[in-house]
């Protein structure tokens, strides 16, 4: 199979990190390939916060953790009253993808970006996991003054990178085929 096919289809949310930090060559791949995605009207309307400062990450777990314990939601309250729960699963880079807020389609082209990123740290035996929980957190006092991100981008997601703490690749969650329809 292609080569580009087959990371596409190799790569999994991976949830179980090792503590090694991942170099600054593959950081720097993974987000050139994020630079190279597509974006309305080339706007290119993104900004990238790499953290790899373990207070930071702590902050981000801890605040996270709380946001989760208190939204009365019954599913976050169960995952986060695990006493072993960190919403970026240990990994030791997060990075916070932000759009600019007068941007044509920032969600969209910060989720190219994203998933670029995805696929290219899968190409080079990284894992990594899309993180929408950490959202309940950017609106934080702290947690914004930490991540000190420009007064003219949102954060929209966040992504753990790291090396994966598991041997074997994951089985793919079943892919539901009856969402495609041919017109010709
Ligand atoms: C917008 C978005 C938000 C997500 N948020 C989380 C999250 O907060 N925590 C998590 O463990 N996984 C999160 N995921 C990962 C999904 O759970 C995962 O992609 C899905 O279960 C399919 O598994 P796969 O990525 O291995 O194919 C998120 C994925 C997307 C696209």
């Amino acid at each position: 199979m292609n080569q580009v096919i087959q990371t596409i289809k190799a790569r999994r949310s991976i949830r179980k990190y090792t503590d090694q930090q991942i170099s600054d060559d593959h950081l720097n791949a993974i987000l050139e390939a994020g630079l190279y995605a597509p974006t309305a009207h080339n706007q290119q309307p993104w900004h990238f916060t790499v953290i790899q400062k373990p207070e930071v990450l702590a902050l981000i777990n801890k605040k996270t953790r709380d946001a989760m314990l208190n939204t009365g939601i019954e599913w976050m309250t169960r995952m986060a009253s695990k006493e072993d729960f960190k919403v970026t699963y240990n990994a030791p880079t997060l990075i916070v993808v932000s759009g600019k807020k007068d941007a044509m389609a920032m969600e969209a082209d910060c989720s190219a970006a994203i998933q670029n990123m995805l696929v290219a740290a899968e190409s080079l035996d990284i894992g990594s996991v899309w993180l929408g929980l950490v959202r309940l957190v950017f609106q934080d006092e702290e947690v914004k003054n930490a991540l000190n991100i420009p007064e003219d981008y949102k954060p929209y997601y966040s992504v753990s990178f790291g090396h994966k703490a598991q041997d074997k690749a994951l089985p793919a969650p079943r892919r539901n085929r009856d969402v495609i329809q041919f017109i010709r």
